[in-house]
């Protein structure tokens, strides 16, 4: 029925398999993964999806996803156009260590790219999040971060097409970042503004390799994973408590807890969404009944036939 009214661009595809788009390399297709090229686009697809019924979702990196098996009646949308990756740099700079200057990115840049690139310029404020993976836009959707910062400390402002269709600039205030999350669900981030400070380049680049370092140690960056599955629980680390609930290293099917980390599910070839599923319950379970703590997932699922934390699709009120 709507297949000839979305259909007529072709940068919309229909079937997509989206295991390949995602870090755990598991899922079923979408029903259309669209590209579109800018944000009048973008902003005409939203209304689109909202006058013909369609739900839709967003795809970042797939660093932080899980998709069902089934995959996901609806419209993917990824920002993947070249208009959605620009990144324009503060023009000069005066020197003065105090200084603070401006970065402009587009919501679908990659985050470690833009790292190494600030880091090489001399602009201080995202070397703490060294070894995070993910395009800009699904960072400050979930205000990525950890024990060396949050993307939160350096936005200043961000523009979205918001669930209407429209499109709209926020600042921090309206943003709402909080531990992991932001008022930004169902909002699609097209670009953001980031503020930095001037640094020494050698420095810089002495701290990002030591917190790369570190983080390498603790995680398992060698296998297909989606970062850590938990929420921290008030006080308390989830990794932790699932390491002293021995449940390092349990499986399910072809996904594994990982014996580096408690908090990260690895997955290897033939994984399917069920197991991780599967292990999620299970994990769960097992630090509910130890530990009286109920674990909160973090990461984002999409089409999993669960209650634990499945993100609703960005579908209008
Ligand atoms: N720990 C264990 N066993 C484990 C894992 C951790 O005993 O299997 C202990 C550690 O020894 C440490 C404490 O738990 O004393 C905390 O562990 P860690 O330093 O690894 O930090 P985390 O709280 O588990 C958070 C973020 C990570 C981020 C790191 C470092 C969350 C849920 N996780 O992990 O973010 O990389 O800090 O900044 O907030 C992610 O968001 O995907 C992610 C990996």
């Amino acid at each position: 029925m709507y297949d000839t009214v979305i259909e007529q661009d072709e940068w919309i595809l229909p079937s997509e398999p989206l295991a390949s788009h995602t870090s755990y390399r598991v899922g079923g297709p979408a029903r259309w993964l669209a590209q579109p090229p800018d944000i009048e686009q973008l902003a005409r697809l939203v209304q689109r999806c909202r006058s013909n019924g369609i739900d839709w979702y967003i795809l970042g990196a797939g660093a932080n996803l899980l998709v069902g098996d089934e995959g996901v009646d609806g419209m993917v949308i990824q920002l993947d156009a070249p208009a959605f990756r620009r990144v324009q740099w503060p023009a000069s700079t005066n020197g003065d260590a105090s200084e603070v200057g401006t970065v402009r990115v587009g919501g679908g840049a990659d985050m470690m790219r833009l790292i190494r690139e600030s880091v090489r310029r001399g602009w201080a404020g995202l070397e703490g999040l060294a070894g995070i993976p993910g395009t800009i836009g699904g960072i400050i959707r979930m205000n990525a971060g950890g024990r060396w910062g949050q993307i939160a400390d350096v936005v200043s402002e961000v523009t979205v097409v918001d669930r209407e269709g429209q499109v709209r600039t926020l600042q921090p205030e309206a943003i709402r970042f909080g531990y992991r999350t932001s008022g930004l669900a169902g909002a699609i981030v097209c670009a953001a503004t980031l503020r930095l400070r001037r640094g020494d380049p050698a420095r810089l680049r002495k701290r990002l390799l030591s917190i790369w370092r570190t983080k390498q140690e603790a995680q398992p960056f060698n296998e297909p994973s989606a970062g850590c599955v938990f929420k921290n629980p008030p006080n308390a680390s989830a990794g932790a408590l699932i390491d002293r609930a021995g449940l390092k290293g349990a499986c399910v099917g072809n996904a594994r807890v990982s014996e580096k980390h408690g908090n990260f599910i690895v997955t290897a070839p033939g994984a399917t969404a069920a197991d991780i599923l599967s292990l999620i319950a299970l994990i769960r379970e097992r630090v509910a009944e130890l530990f009286g703590i109920a674990l909160e997932t973090e990461i984002e699922m999409w089409g999993c036939a669960t209650e634990i934390g499945a993100m609703e699709p960005a579908r209008g009120p």
